[in-house]
């Protein structure tokens, strides 16, 4: 679900080349007299009209005070205020104005809002988190997580596989030094997660619990909330001390908790043509 913000202007053109080409927004769809752009999640529309609407704000974030620096070092030309902490928000913020005399804010959230991020955005920031905030996660986040998680594709859709959550702070201690550096990211978090699946209901163990280990992982980061995947936690004793029956699968148990950094770099990526046979 969405939705779209409309605003009058008298020119669409210079809106066009402000938006898409200095601010960096696509355009979304192109109407008769109306050009809607996205930025992110943020659909938001002109249309052609006798009057202009200005006093609207449009605010667009970023992930990082570096991002939105960049942004104003980009957009100086037309800067109203130099990017600065606001304390009363919880925010880093600074203001320029589009051709029409708009004002537009490019911000960053100092909180970890619960975020609203568009399918791209979503698989393209996910990164493997391994410092965390002590900070708890909220039930209803965490139920919200779960409760995605059940949308996972399943071999025959027998949704053979579920959640074990560990709080246990000596647990939590025992599995981060069962593989030294590998499970060391969950020696630091609130919390962990086995993802199992269970062979009596499925025949695809391994595979579905693996793709609802990744689900998994995505609905997390959807909500602001990091993971880890932790390679060969299939193992009889991990199994045993926490109670889950030996011939159960176990994906992962991945650490669970808010991001002690909130931008992480980009591990390096082949490119496209080293990935695709046969395009
Ligand atoms: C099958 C698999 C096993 C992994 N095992 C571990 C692990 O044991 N410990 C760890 O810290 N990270 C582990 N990772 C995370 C990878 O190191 C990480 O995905 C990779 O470096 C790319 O970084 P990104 O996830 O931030 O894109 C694993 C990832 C996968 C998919």
């Amino acid at each position: 679900m969405s939705g779209i913000l409309f605003l009058k202007t008298k020119e669409l053109g210079p809106l066009r080349e402000f938006y898409v080409e200095k601010v960096g927004c696509e355009v979304w769809l192109e109407q008769a007299d109306c050009t809607i752009f996205r930025h992110g999640n943020f659909l938001f529309g002109f249309c052609q009209r006798d009057t202009v609407e200005t006093d609207a704000m449009l605010t667009f974030f970023y992930n990082g005070t570096e991002e939105v620096d960049r942004m104003f070092d980009a957009l100086r030309d037309t800067a109203v205020s130099e990017p600065k902490h606001n304390d009363k928000y919880s925010i880093y913020q600074c203001f320029v104005r589009d051709p029409d005399g708009r004002m537009v804010e490019l911000q960053y959230f100092d909180d970890p809002v619960i975020r609203y991020l568009a399918g791209d955005d979503l698989l393209l920031t996910r990164r493997s988190v391994r410092e965390f905030l002590p900070d708890e996660i909220p039930r209803e986040v965490l139920t919200r997580v779960l409760d995605l998680s059940r949308f996972a594709p399943t071999s025959m859709n027998r949704q053979g596989y579920y959640f074990r959550i560990i709080r246990d702070r000596q647990m939590l201690g025992w599995l981060s030094e069962t593989r030294s550096s590998s499970t060391s990211p969950i020696a630091n978090t609130p919390m962990a997660v086995a993802i199992c699946a269970d062979p009596e209901v499925t025949k695809r163990a391994v595979q579905d619990g693996c793709i609802a280990a990744y689900h998994f992982i995505l609905a997390a980061w959807f909500y602001g909330l990091g993971t880890c995947w932790i390679a060969a936690m299939d193992r009889d004793d991990i199994k045993q001390r926490l109670g889950i029956p030996q011939d159960h699968y176990i994906a992962t148990i991945t650490p669970l908790g808010y991001p002690s950094q909130r931008q992480i770099e980009t591990p390096p990526r082949k490119p496209l043509e080293e990935y695709v046979k046969g395009l």
